[in-house]
């Protein structure tokens, strides 16, 4: 009987012990997420860390963008910790390494290009932090590596370029001559928005797509290219698909250095549809930009919550954009966000 009241005893403070022990793990941010499905312990009374690895500044866009994920995360009480990559994908892996040292609670991240991933999402998975994308997809064959993307439907958008484009020249006659300025190689954007507008304009024969080049989405590196093209001075453009309003807004410049009335001698039509587009457009030096909304931070921040409150998750999140031709930008322009 004594021995049995002792064998009690010892099995209670084996039983407190363990209790214990699972209370200071459950404080244990670092602890909780061991096992990546037990998500519902974060996020309720204490500071939510999340590490975000940006892209970079290459445009107004991706600045809005920044803008808007700092100031979601503020406005939800989670503790961002943001990291600039300068458009270098290996800048993001060491990003995404050191948030998993530091043992963050969750990782977003906006990839520069499309693969690649897989070996640092695994690293963050066995660490059991969960990942959340934004704005640009990945390419992989394991989608556990992520909880969910937020971002646009970039051949959507791309598409919609083209039928603008399709619909803007029914009436014309003769070869059309079309020049791409597309973005970063290997992105998702860049992969999307090419596909998207070229099946579109092969539906009028007379459209000749006769030059594109990867521009990196920056302003500068689209004056630049096309200046190099306007210089030899038989050289011949109808229209400009510029990947995002920097790039066209940096070919506006060099054509007007070259004599050449942009918006009227060449057609152009841009994505993102920022404000400076929308001015451009006002101005009658561009004649369409698709939108691409950069505003994701509430969204995102939304999400990750949602997933430290144990909600179901999708995991492909599309962002609806619209389209604004030249016509619509006085009206408007006093409404853009970005
Ligand atoms: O991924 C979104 C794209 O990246 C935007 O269109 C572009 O402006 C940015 O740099």
């Amino acid at each position: 009987m004594v021995f049995t009241k002792k064998l009690f005893m010892v099995l209670l403070m084996a039983q407190l012990l363990f209790v214990f022990n699972g209370c200071t793990s459950e404080n244990n941010k670092n602890a909780k997420l061991q096992n990546s499905t037990d998500n519902t312990s974060l996020g309720k009374g204490k500071e939510l860390v999340l590490g975000f690895s940006q892209i970079g500044d290459e445009s107004a866009w991706r600045t809005a963008n920044s803008d808007s994920i700092k100031a979601a995360a503020k406005e939800a009480g989670i503790e961002l910790i943001f990291s600039n990559a300068y458009q270098k994908t290996e800048n993001q892996i060491d990003a995404i390494r050191s948030f998993i040292n530091q043992r963050v609670d969750a990782i977003a991240f906006s990839p520069n290009i499309e693969s690649g991933w897989d070996s640092v999402l695994q690293e963050a998975k066995d660490a059991g932090i969960p990942v959340f994308i934004t704005d640009r997809s990945i390419n992989t064959k394991d989608d556990s590596l992520y909880v969910t993307c937020i971002g646009a439907d970039f051949e959507a958008e791309g598409k919609r370029a083209g039928e603008w484009l399709l619909d803007k020249m029914k009436d014309r006659k003769g070869e059309i001559r079309i020049y791409e300025l597309e973005g970063t190689y290997g992105s998702a954007p860049t992969i999307g928005r090419k596909k998207g507008f070229e099946q579109v304009i092969r539906k009028n024969p007379n459209m000749k797509l006769f030059g594109f080049t990867d521009e990196d989405f920056m302003r500068s590196k689209g004056k630049e290219i096309m200046e190099d093209f306007l210089k030899p001075k038989d050289l011949k453009i109808d229209v400009l698909f510029a990947h995002n309003d920097d790039m066209a807004l940096g070919a506006i410049d060099a054509m007007e250095e070259y004599g050449i009335k942009p918006g009227k001698d060449v057609t152009i039509v841009s994505v993102d549809a920022g404000r400076e587009a929308f001015e451009a457009m006002i101005a009658g030096k561009l004649n369409c930009t698709v939108e691409c909304n950069p505003l994701l931070g509430p969204q995102l921040m939304q999400t990750v919550k949602n997933y430290f409150d144990g909600k179901q998750m999708t995991k492909r999140t599309i962002v609806p954009d619209g389209i604004f031709p030249q016509e619509t930008a006085k009206d408007l322009l006093p409404y853009r966000k970005y």
